[in-house]
Order: structure tokens, then C-alpha cells, then sequence
């Protein structure tokens, strides 16, 4: 039986080799946007690994925290909260000082509307926090949307190979990474840049939203093609770890499942545990947003949790009827308008 409670004990129960990387970690963490999606999860995997490594370290969430709930989640897991708008004059000033930094606000919704708001969280926002930690050890979360689309026979797109971003809202996001460089080249500032594809938490994400447009009978759109996808478990510690491989020069990191997934297949996959017809729309394409993830699967291991596994828990997840975040990712959008 899935509970929210077995979902954020699973998420937030440090593996082996996290505890073991929080033994090198100096210094408190300080976790910027840290009320979405991934933000209260990694802060609470956090904290639990300094308490098993047995390091005393202050894990510090910031937040606007729109959703009163994360800040109840984190304070009964001893994480300390501020809430404040990054973006008020003097906010970042503020903050204690930290020898670590997770960048994770962001804006992508709401783009295509308000362009100049999205441009001011992804790349005004970084420039400010690189100016603020200059300091400090830096992951900052980008997207595996700041590569063009790639043809499947590449195994997708790698660290190495040129970005090339469809629409504003990538474009912003590669802002936040030339943002971060620079920091790196400037002040030495050790950074990552942590180019994540497609969390699953159960709650949201790409998996949820062919789910279930599957369990309620609603066609399932194939523009995407293929995707990646990645269990947040390993996201959320991939990132804490990443810590200790941020450097100067920046250095980048695809962060995603080894699997390259068919979307077809997977709406497939759903109609059969739910013993349900699956209905499409649109068409396949020779191309889609793919990113290898070959880098962080020999710096980091493998994630623990396989495509087939998600696909199954996921399945699960929706007939118990577990509370979910109403937040589609989009995954179809192939042209870059959010
Ligand atoms: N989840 C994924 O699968 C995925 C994939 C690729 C990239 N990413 C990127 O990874 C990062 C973390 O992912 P996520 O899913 O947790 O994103 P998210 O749900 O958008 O969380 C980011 C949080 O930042 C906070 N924030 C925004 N503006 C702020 C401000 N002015 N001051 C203080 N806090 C502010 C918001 O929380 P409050 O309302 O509490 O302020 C927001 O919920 C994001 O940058 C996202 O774009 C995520």
C-alpha cells in the first residue's frame, strides 16, 4: 500500500555512499527555492545523511514557501526554515553565510505570458546568489532542455556536445549556467551544473501524466517520442553529492535515468496494469529531448530504481489514490512555449 508517508520516507532515506560523501561535505548547506517539487525532500534527505555520518551541519531551506505545508514537513525533520522572496532587494544579503549552496528556484510556467519574470528568476536571480557565494560550492539545477532536440539513434545528448536551446524558457536556464560559469571563472567559485531530466516522485511528473491520461480514458500525446526519466530518490542525492564534484571551471552533469523510454511503450505499459485501452494522438518524431547519462552513472553509480520499477510504482501510486501535486510537466511541448 502506498501512503505520502511511505512515498517521503523512501525519498528521503540516505543511501551508503550519500552519508559517506556528508562526511566530506565541509560547512552548512544552504538550499535556495527549496518549497517546490524537489526542494523539501532533498533538504530532509539531507539532514538525515549529516545525522547519519554523524557531521553536525546546519541544512538551511529557503523559500518563498507558498505551500505552509513544506515548512511543517522540514521543521519536524530539524531542517531550518527562512522563508523569503529571493528577488526583494537585501533578501540574499540577509542569509547566513554557508561553504554550500543548492540553487534550485526556477520559473518555467507561465513564460509564454510573462517572459521578463522567468529571465529575472533564471538569470537575474543567479547572478546575484554567484555574487552573494562567491565562495561557497555551488550546484546549481539546470534542464536537459537546454539541448536541442537530438535524433534517437544518438543515445542523447551529453555534457560535451553543443547546447542549443528551443524557446525562452531553456534559453533562461542556459543563462543561469553562463551565469554560474562565469562565477567559476571570475571568483573561482566551485560549481556543477546539475542538468536534470524528468524527477519521478509519484506525486508529478512525466510518468504521472501518462498514467494518467491513460487511467481516465484520455489519448496520449506521442510528440515527445522518447524521454528520460529519473527516480528523485537518486535526483535529490545526486545533486547533495554533487557537492563535492563542483569546481572551477564549472563542470556539467546529466542527471537522468539510463533508460531511453518510448512514450508509446510506456502509455502501453500503463493499459496493462490498469486493464485499460490506450488511445494516441499526434505523431512520433525522429527526434526528442534524450540527454546520456553515462558521466553521472560512473561518477555517482547507477539509480536505484529502474524505468520498469517507476512504471509499476507509479501505477500503484494513482489506483490508492495517493494525494498528487496537479502540476503537468508538459513533457509533450517539442517547440519550447510554457
Ligand atoms: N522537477 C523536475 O523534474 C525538474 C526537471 C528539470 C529541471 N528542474 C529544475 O530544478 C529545480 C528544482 O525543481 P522543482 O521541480 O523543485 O522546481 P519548482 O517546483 O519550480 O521549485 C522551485 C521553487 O523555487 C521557489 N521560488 C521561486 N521563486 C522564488 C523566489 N523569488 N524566492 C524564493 N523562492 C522562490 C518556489 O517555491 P516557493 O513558492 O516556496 O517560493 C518554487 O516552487 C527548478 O529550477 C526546476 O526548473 C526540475
Amino acid at each position: 500500500m502506498w501512503t505520502e508517508k511511505k512515498l517521503d520516507e523512501m525519498l528521503t532515506t540516505p543511501s551508503p555512499a550519500l552519508v559517506e560523501d556528508m562526511k566530506k561535505i565541509k560547512g552548512d548547506v544552504v538550499i535556495l527555492g527549496a518549497g517546490g517539487k524537489m526542494g523539501p525532500t532533498l533538504a530532509l534527505l539531507a539532514k538525515r545523511a549529516a545525522e547519519s555520518a554523524g557531521v553536525s551541519k546546519r541544512i538551511i531551506a529557503v523559500s518563498r514557501f507558498s505551500d505552509p505545508a513544506a515548512v511543517r514537513l522540514l521543521a519536524e525533520g530539524g531542517v531550518e526554515t527562512i522563508s523569503c522572496d529571493l528577488m526583494a532587494p537585501g533578501a540574499l544579503a540577509a542569509l547566513p553565510d554557508a561553504e554550500n549552496v543548492i540553487f534550485m528556484a526556477g520559473r518555467k510556467f507561465g513564460t509564454g505570458a510573462d517572459a521578463c519574470r522567468t529571465w529575472a528568476l533564471n538569470a537575474w536571480l543567479p547572478s546575484i546568489t554567484a555574487e552573494r557565494y562567491r565562495g561557497a560550492a555551488v550546484v546549481a539545477f539546470s534542464s536537459g532542455n537546454i539541448y536541442p532536440l537530438v535524433d534517437l539513434s544518438t543515445g542523447g545528448s551529453r555534457e560535451c556536445d553543443p547546447v542549443g536551446p528551443i524557446g525562452e524558457y531553456p534559453m533562461s536556464v542556459l543563462a543561469r549556467e553562463r551565469v554560474f560559469e562565469y562565477a567559476a571563472s571570475e571568483y573561482g567559485t566551485r560549481v556543477l551544473l546539475f542538468r536534470l531530466s524528468y524527477a519521478i516522485d509519484l506525486r508529478y511528473g512525466v510518468l504521472f501524466d501518462i498514467a494518467s491520461k491513460v487511467l481516465h480514458g484520455q489519448p496520449v500525446s506521442l510528440s515527445a517520442t522518447c524521454f528520460n526519466c529519473v527516480w528523485q530518490g537518486y535526483a535529490n542525492e545526486a545533486a547533495i553529492r554533487s557537492l563535492t564534484l563542483a569546481d572551477a571551471p564549472a563542470q556539467y552533469l546529466n542527471v537522468t535515468g539510463p533508460e531511453i523510454l518510448s512514450v508509446r511503450a510506456t502509455a502501453l505499459a500503463f493499459g496493462e496494469i490498469f486493464g485499460r485501452e490506450v488511445t494516441f494522438t499526434g505523431e512520433e518524431a525522429p527526434s526528442a529531448y534524450i540527454s546520456n547519462s553515462q558521466k553521472a552513472c560512473a561518477l555517482l553509480g547507477y539509480p536505484s530504481v529502474t524505468a520498469g520499477q517507476l512504471i509499476r510504482w507509479q501505477a500503484e501510486y494513482l489506483l490508492s489514490g495517493g494525494r498528487t501535486l496537479d502540476k503537468p510537466t508538459h513533457f509533450e511541448e517539442r517547440k519550447g512555449s510554457y
